[in-house]
């Protein structure tokens, strides 16, 4: 028997309750019109190409969706106010939308993908698992809880999905296509609204953490960065931009198609872009010190095993 390609399963239809209850749900925006795609349109090389990142950003998406229902978890174990998690519930049928449009998009664009192109990995966090409440010493538990999943807010939602705002947009200017534009404006409504969650959220937790939780915290900013900075940069370094400008403009679409993909230099330039213009400032006013985690970036080397936190459109590998 052969298996048919994950992402095929991830996206197909159960029983016909479950799909009206889950479009009344997660399908908020008219629903893209993925047979309007002109597959005959476009080389398929620039059509791989552009399904590979889609791809990767699919399975990204299903990492947030991963990652925030752990959060909902753990807040919800800590106690934590109800406004809290009504925000995360949100977040949680937002990043279900986006696996789908991107794994559609990926799917759409590259019909002749095999299935080991469109295989899918098993969510995986890129932390370790929340502490366990102790009945016996509840109020210290709790506080070790909130110190997780502040660490895990920061990461995913405050530079995560503020990181992925500027790359959605990137990603509507270059695109030549109405359907990668859709996805891609769809996607970037949502991440507006889940980067600020993950500033408000830190203003809420901040202040019930103790000297240790917060340090922990500061450091998680200071492993968060040299993550992101290798997922979204790869070898492209502040340096090497700083001779050049990078211009993200719309794009020729005889001469330049463009699928919704981003150079690594693109995605590079956005990164420091965002994180010296909006992020450094909205850290600092939550109580973090940004460039001291930027200066000790470096003693938080790749993890051998673990995978990295990354944004939601890095580019693939
Ligand atoms: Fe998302
Ligand atoms: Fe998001």
């Amino acid at each position: 028997m052969e298996l048919e390609a994950d992402a095929r399963r991830i996206v197909e239809a159960t029983t016909k309750k479950l799909g009206s209850m889950h479009r009344n749900q997660v399908h908020r925006d008219p629903w893209p019109d993925f047979a309007a795609f002109d597959v005959a349109r476009y080389d398929r090389e620039l059509r791989r190409q552009a399904a590979w990142q889609w791809i990767a950003r699919a399975q990204a998406e299903h990492g947030s969706v991963h990652q925030f229902s752990a959060v909902v978890h753990a807040l919800t174990e800590a106690r934590a106010p109800m406004e809290l998690l009504g925000a995360l519930a949100r977040l949680l049928t937002d990043e279900v939308r986006h696996v789908e449009l991107c794994a559609q998009i990926a799917l759409t664009m590259y019909p002749e993908g095999a299935d080991a192109f469109f295989k899918w990995r098993t969510p995986r966090a890129p932390w370790p698992d929340a502490p366990k409440i102790d009945a016996n010493a509840r109020e210290a538990t709790e506080l070790r809880l909130r110190g997780w999943a502040a660490r895990a807010i920061l990461t995913a939602c405050a530079l995560g999905e503020t990181l992925s705002e500027p790359m959605l947009e990137a990603l509507v200017v270059v695109s030549t296509d109405p359907l990668p534009r859709a996805c891609s404006e769809q996607i970037l409504k949502d991440e507006r609204f889940h980067g600020r969650f993950g500033f408000e959220a830190l203003a809420v937790l901040m202040p019930t953490l103790d000297d240790a939780e917060k340090n922990a915290l500061q450091d998680q900013l200071s492993r968060a960065l040299a993550g992101f900075e290798r997922t979204t940069c790869g070898k492209t370094t502040v340096q090497d931009l700083a001779n050049s400008e990078v211009e993200i403009g719309p794009r020729d679409p005889e001469a330049e198609p463009n699928l919704g993909t981003l150079t690594e230099r693109e995605f590079a330039a956005i990164f420091y872009a965002t994180l010296e213009q909006r992020i450094f400032p909205e850290l600092e006013a939550v109580g973090l010190d940004p460039m001291r985690a930027w200066a000790e970036r470096g003693k938080f080397p790749a993890p051998a095993k673990r995978p990295e936190a990354s944004a939601e459109t890095r580019a693939a590998e």
